[in-house]
């Protein structure tokens, strides 16, 4: 993600040091008491016994469940591919943070409704119980990381730039993102979303 104080640049050396102090970490348990993107949970989440997240945020909740939290490998695609084929929707992210239907422009009207339809299908798939928790937190991650690059600002969503920057221009898509959901990661070829 876009994110300011993301540590996940820092994440191999912040890593390195803790196990200089506290030794291997198998058969201990990782706390990560500010949690944001999961950046440094995620380094520990397959050498060590536990992880737990904590964060006051739910953006950053919906995050680790699915990248701390889940370990089930999940068929997404079909799921994704639907939401991409999704029409747009005027809902709330339309109605409250594009300029088509507000003051404000976080979005394109265009991304701001297709966010709008993708959630609220994801949300309609949960209900009818037709996902489980672990496909519903990775749809829900999937689209927040999407979104993400697409959105209007300079990193934080404290403010809006006034012109549509270019990579806001782009028609939100939905990709595969990272997951882990197995123990048995090979973190060797761990990458950064982009
Ligand atoms: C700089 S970010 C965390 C960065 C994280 N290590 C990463 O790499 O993404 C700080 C996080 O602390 C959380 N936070 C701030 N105050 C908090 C509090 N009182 N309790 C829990 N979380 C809090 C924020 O919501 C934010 O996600």
């Amino acid at each position: 993600m876009n994110y300011i104080g993301s540590k996940f640049k820092l994440s191999k050396f912040i890593k390195s040091e803790i196990e200089k102090v506290v030794g291997q970490m198998k058969d201990k348990v990782f706390c990560d008491l500010f949690a944001g993107t999961g950046a440094i949970g995620r380094a520990f989440k397959t050498e060590s016994k536990k992880v737990i997240a904590n964060d006051i945020e739910f953006y950053s909740y919906i995050l680790n469940q699915n990248y701390i939290n889940n370990n089930e490998k999940i068929n997404y695609q079909q799921y994704i591919d639907e939401l991409n084929d999704t029409q747009g929707i005027e809902g709330f992210v339309y109605k409250n943070y594009c300029i088509g239907g507000s003051e404000r422009q976080y979005f394109s009207d265009e991304n701001g409704k297709r966010i709008d339809a993708v959630r609220q299908k994801i949300e309609l798939w949960r209900t009818k119980k037709e996902i489980n928790e672990n496909l519903y937190y990775f749809l829900l991650a999937s689209l927040l990381e999407n979104a993400d690059a697409v959105a209007n600002t300079a990193s934080v969503y404290g403010a809006f730039l006034k012109h549509l920057k270019k990579s806001a221009q782009k028609n939100l898509f939905i990709l595969f993102i990272l997951s882990f959901f197995s123990n048995n990661f090979d973190w060797t070829n761990f990458k950064k979303f982009s």
